[in-house]
């Protein structure tokens, strides 16, 4: 109703006044509704047709003429951008602008760490600046629209694309999501810098049944709205300009047909307007689902469902005319599909300008490399610190550098690195290297992390005899992880395990650095390491900041976004778990424990693994510093809250050790009695709270009760009456730091 009573109000506005699209003055749904008035069937269609970029020029020039194309993917050539945009404004009927766009999925030159690194830092503010510089360096080459953050929640690593998001956790990926489309879109749309978001994969991506890319996810609806969905409404919120749908389905849906997403949720429950793209090819992929019959069936269920510009797969300029005759598609919801696409281009300011300035060089300015460099910093996770090895002391003269990952530019950048150029990335060997006073022994020992050729061992662990220490960097290549690149054996790959297996046995120190795109399992590193830093495919400035982080000019604050297994069977394994009926004491025997002819209920009938017991290797939210901290003096404003309030809790944090660091301090709360099961805990909230060594300091946080409601029994989102705990902790683990309220 309400859309109706817009609809003719925004008419009625319409009549009388002369409203020209070509007009910067005039409204943008009054430019939107000018133009549509105007567009033939096929400019409409046009318009919601994505082009993947094509070598000849004038292949896409002729489609562009016709008012086929609405945008194109994939063109990054400024000169060529320009030559198309020409050809739209003054060689097509309407003169529409492109849209331009490209996955720009963590920088453009300058690369930023992965997603699953950038949410490491817990940095709101670096994350965002991180998007901010991807937005001036893609939209100085002329893109408008990038294909991110992709907030999918991922608990399973050996699902590739666990590195494009921020991991396990709801709460921290709809906050870094909505920082990443801050900083991506900036204030206004219509400034040059500014670049559309697109809030990806709409929606349960990550939940892709046993971590196999495309396979489909097994979410029940009450998972999906607390969740799977709650990044996405919070995009919404954000204001994400676009939206993607999903390569799986969920309950026999694919994302793309699948109105309950594209229609209830986004448009009626958010009130958002986003414009929704197919991922590639995902509407004509619905043949192969096999919940289409042919490529007309395909446009009408996707078009139908909430889809208003499809990737590549070109069945709505193919099958619509027909579709409309048929009455199986109804003109009005092709003219929504076009305002929504219409809309955006008019905000992006593109039918004022859609030019680029050929000659303007913006890439891997200092400021860019500086702030990158301490999002880089604040990424890297300090997972073992024996005796203090890290950082290196000024007695260290001599580093054996080992390892296939310490001098390499393309595969520190990790997955979706399309434009930013090796050459101006720092590996650790060049930055190592750039040192004075400190000597290295560079030997690579393989020469990729899949060699599998021992041969090079041996003089790694020649070199290791004569240093002082050892950095051995090994972990994944880019090629390993990222799209339809899962893996069903999370180890480290090649001979890398026994590189490190060598190295440990010189008896020298050895710092283990492992950049990869998942957390691998790891343990036998962890225990044949003095010190492990993980790295999460750290981009541009990754060797700066290692090399910074090992020898103390800077000090590691980053805690892991996911749980790290053991065993790679123990996944899908997240620290926001179900306690179930029979939770684990942790005090269980092991398989190696239980005597042999052991009776069939002696080991205690829990929940757990005979080989890989009850818990993570390293659970979400942990990692060391060169400091310590310690929590104190936990306080909460109220016992009893009613469902308005807001509970204010502080605590002390000291930095009880001999450098100064910050600490990402987290707030848990389990809610201990639903109408349905309750996870053990949630993440409430988090900050990073800087202390010179020594320094104590009162931390505080606002915790809304509101921010407790979930999907009850009966499917409303609400607060529930009754008993909760609440920790601030160091990790998801710790529960030392404990207190209870409860709600009204
Ligand atoms: C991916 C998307 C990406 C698109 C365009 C697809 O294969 O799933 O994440 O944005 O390609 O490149």
């Amino acid at each position: 109703m309400k859309r109706f009573l817009y609809a003719v109000s925004l008419a009625l506005s319409l009549v009388g006044c002369s409203v020209d699209h070509h007009s910067a003055s005039s409204s943008v749904d009054a430019r939107v509704e000018n133009l549509l008035s105007q567009m033939s069937l096929e400019e409409k269609l046009g318009q919601l047709n994505q082009l993947s970029a094509m070598n000849n020029i004038e292949d896409m020039a002729k489609q562009i003429r016709e008012g086929r194309v609405g945008s194109i993917l994939n063109e990054v050539d400024p000169g060529r951008i320009n030559a198309l945009q020409r050809i739209a404004k003054d060689e097509s009927r309407l003169g529409i602008p492109i849209l331009m766009s490209r996955d720009v999925i963590h920088g453009f030159k300058t690369i930023a760490p992965i997603p699953l690194g950038q949410a490491a830092s817990f940095d709101l503010e670096a994350v965002e600046a991180a998007a901010r510089i991807a937005a001036i360096e893609a939209t100085a080459d002329g893109i408008r629209w990038t294909f991110s953050p992709m907030i999918d929640i991922a608990r399973d690593a050996r699902w590739g694309r666990i590195a494009e998001g921020y991991g396990e956790d709801t709460y921290l990926t709809s906050q870094m999501g909505a920082a990443t489309i801050r900083g991506y879109q900036g204030s206004d749309l219509s400034d040059p810098t500014s670049m559309a978001a697109c809030a990806k994969h709409f929606c349960g991506y990550g939940a892709s049944e046993g971590g196999r890319d495309y396979n489909t996810a097994n979410i029940t609806p009450r998972q999906l709205l607390d969740v799977y969905l709650p990044p996405f409404q919070m995009a919404a919120e954000a204001g994400a300009a676009t939206y993607m749908t999903s390569f799986n389905e969920i309950d026999g849906v694919p994302s793309t047909a699948n109105a309950y997403l594209l229609k209830s949720m986004l448009r009626d429950a958010w009130h958002s307007d986003a414009m929704v793209v197919t991922d590639w090819a995902s509407s004509a992929e619905m043949l192969a689902h096999g919940n289409t019959a042919d490529r007309a069936d395909v446009a009408a269920k996707s078009i139908n469902a909430g889809v208003d510009m499809e990737m590549v797969a070109e069945t709505f300029i193919q099958n619509i005319p027909q579709l409309l005759k048929e009455g199986r598609v109804k003109m009005s919801t092709v003219d929504n599909a076009v305002r929504n696409v219409l809309r955006l281009k008019f905000r992006l300011g593109l039918f004022d300008n859609p030019f680029v300035d050929e000659n303007k060089n913006v890439a891997y300015s200092p400021e860019f490399i500086e702030k990158t460099l301490k999002l880089t910093t604040e990424s890297a996770i300090l997972l073992k610190n024996d005796n203090s090895t890290l950082p290196l002391k000024s007695n260290v003269k001599t580093i054996a550098l080992v390892g296939p990952m310490a001098d390499a530019a393309y595969e520190q950048s990790g997955t979706w690195t399309f434009d930013g150029e090796p050459s101006h990335t720092v590996t650790p060997l060049q930055a190592l290297q750039a040192l004075d006073g400190v000597k290295v022994l560079y030997e690579p020992a393989l020469t990729h992390c899949r060699d599998a050729k021992a041969a090079g061992i041996a003089s790694a662990v020649a070199k290791a005899k004569q240093a002082d220490v050892i950095v051995c960097v090994v972990g994944e290549e880019a090629i390993m992880s990222g799209e339809a690149h899962c893996l069903a054996d999370i180890n480290l790959y090649g001979k890398q395990k026994d590189l490190v297996e060598a190295l440990s046995k010189t008896g020298k120190p050895l710092v283990t650095v492992i950049m990869a795109g998942r957390p691998l399992t790891i343990a036998k590193q962890v225990e044949e390491s003095d010190a492990l830093l993980y790295m999460f495919h750290p981009g541009t400035t990754g060797g700066t900041a290692l090399a910074n982080l090992l020898f103390g000019k800077d000090v590691p604050s980053g805690k892991t976004p996911v749980t790290f297994p053991y065993m790679v069977g123990q996944v899908p394994i997240y620290y926001n778990h179900k306690n179930t009926g029979r939770p684990a004491a942790g005090t269980e025997l092991l398989i190696d424990q239980t005597p042999v002819g052991a009776g069939q209920t002696s080991l205690g009938c829990s929940s757990y693994w005979l080989d890989a017991g009850f818990g993570p290797l390293f659970p979400f939210g942990f990692g060391l510093s060169y400091t310590t901290f310690e929590y104190s003096n936990l306080q909460i404003d109220k016992q009893v809250l009613s469902k308005a309030d807001t509970l204010h809790v502080s605590f002390e944090l000291a930095n009880t050790g001999n450098y100064d660091a910050t600490e990402i301090c987290q707030l848990y709360v389990r809610d201990l009695v639903g109408s349905v099961t309750r996870p053990v805990k949630e993440l409430k909230g988090f900050k990073r709270v800087s202390l010179k060594a020594g320094e104590k300091s009162k931390v505080e946080f606002d915790l809304p009760i509101a921010s407790l409601a979930f999907t009850t029994l009966d499917m409303k989102h609400e607060v529930e009456p009754g008993d909760f705990k609440l920790w601030v902790a160091a990790n998801s683990d710790e529960i030392s730091n404990e207190t209870s309220f409860s709600v009204e």
